[in-house]
């Protein structure tokens, strides 16, 4: 290759063209915190009201202030984020009103311990390299810091439950070292089974607020993932259809990272491609990378009417464009394929039945409703799992060997 060709390569891949927007793949990364959270107000209201009291007025003869709060809930529903959106306003509002806040986040499986904690916050936060100093030296410089600039320090701690409880409980008891001047509060963050068998009873005295989260609903989650597919993608490059799926891979395991991921994926897929435009089947290719979930024996669980039925399903979504099937729709094409490998089809009950079976274990999407107004309420068919193209090759392969050895 010479070298004006290797130029070239690097010049297209760099400004060639993108379903991205400008800037819009950042906008799908973890860290990234959008202008709007929508459907989670309370909890922002609700967490901004634990620090009134850092601003009022009145404060006066009261010197210091900490508080102590925990966020809880299941994986992908935004405490993170959530948390982070917040204390950023709380950073702003603070700036207005001169008021000396310093804020962090710090995520406990990055940074493991108290002590890696305390040096971490001193470095970024003050410009103070600690290495080799002791939790007791550590807390010393932050209290001196603090008091000597009149300030606060307002700390995420996030994933807490990965710190080993004498950690846990230093970082609630950080406070009371400041004698009557406190200073710092925390927010911890913290999956509800971890929360209530290891955390709660720990700590649950020095917490004045727990704020449970819930999972976002079918119809917030589509909310949020057509804003978050808007703030990334160029208008051409996906349809409704395709939020619609999206959006029920986040419903299916209530995990909102994993729609998320789903498109980051499908985005990066297309633009290698060079495809100006999502396609069903680069989003089953890319929830499958995000979530794994197809094992290799699992068609040997199967009878052949099971498999002929997922068949059905998968070559109707291997069409470009179909993002879900009808049931009717499904048993036609399973009576085609009973013809085609010399098997006499079964009734409608029963292939009902093999569909209730593929659902269980996870190869079929589960039977939803249609979105309301729009295709009326007829049950829909979809697969997540696994790219349809896949599906079909696998269990064509493997019928093909089955009854080869059976005959
Ligand atoms: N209301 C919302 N609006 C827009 N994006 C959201 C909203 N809620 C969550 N997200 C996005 O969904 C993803 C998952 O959210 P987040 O990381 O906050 O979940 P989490 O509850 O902290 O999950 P985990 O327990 O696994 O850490 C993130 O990319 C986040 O930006
Ligand atoms: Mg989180």
């Amino acid at each position: 290759m010479n070298d004006k060709k290797s130029v070239d390569i690097i010049q297209e891949a760099l400004f060639s063209s993108s379903v991205f927007k400008e800037g819009g793949e950042r906008t799908l990364n973890q860290s990234f915190i959008p202008e709007v959270l929508n459907f989670r107000e309370d909890h922002i209201r609700r967490i901004s009201q634990n620090f009134r009291e850092l601003f009022s007025s009145e404060r006066g003869g009261y010197s210091g202030f900490s508080i102590n709060m925990a966020i809880t809930g299941s994986a992908g529903i935004g405490k993170t984020v959530t948390s982070r959106y917040t204390v950023d306003r709380i950073q702003s509002a603070a700036e207005k009103y001169h008021l000396k806040l310093y804020t962090d986040y710090k995520n406990c499986w990055t940074t493991r311990t108290k002590t890696s904690i305390l040096r971490s916050i001193l470095r970024d936060q003050f410009g103070v390299a600690s290495r080799g100093f002791s939790d007791e030296e550590s807390t010393d410089i932050l209290i001196r810091r603090l008091n000597s600039e009149q300030a606060y320090l307002l700390l995420i701690l996030d994933e807490v439950s990965v710190l080993n409880q004498k950690d846990i409980r230093g970082f609630v008891h950080l406070s009371e070292e400041f004698g009557m001047e406190h200073r710092i509060s925390l927010i911890m963050i913290s999956r509800p089974t971890e929360w209530k068998v290891a955390l709660s009873s720990m700590v649950s005295q020095r917490i004045s607020d727990v704020i449970h989260f819930q999972p976002y609903s079918y119809e917030e989650t589509r909310k949020i993932l057509a804003y978050r597919a808007e703030l990334a993608f160029k208008s051409y490059a996906l349809s409704e259809d395709i939020i619609d799926m999206v959006s029920e891979i986040s419903d299916q395991t209530k995990n909102l990272r994993h729609g998320i991921e789903t498109l980051y994926r499908a985005g990066r897929a297309a633009d290698q491609k060079r495809i100006d435009e999502i396609s069903p089947e680069l989003i089953r290719r890319a929830k499958n990378d995000v979530y794994p979930e197809m094992r290799a024996d699992i068609l040997e669980e199967l009878n052949p009417h099971e498999l002929f039925a997922a068949l059905s399903v998968a070559r109707r979504l291997h069409h470009k464009g179909i993002t879900a099937t009808t049931i009717e729709h499904s048993f036609k094409n399973y009576r085609i394929i009973c013809e085609e490998w010399n098997s006499t089809p079964n009734g409608e009950a029963a292939f009902r039945n093999y569909l209730s079976t593929l659902e269980a274990i996870g190869i079929l999407g589960k039977v939803t409703k249609g979105v309301k107004g729009r295709k009326g309420v007829r049950a829909r068919l979809t697969i997540h799992d696994v790219p349809a193209a896949i599906l079909i090759e696998r269990i064509e392969v493997f019928l093909a060997k089955r009854l080869k050895s059976e005959r």
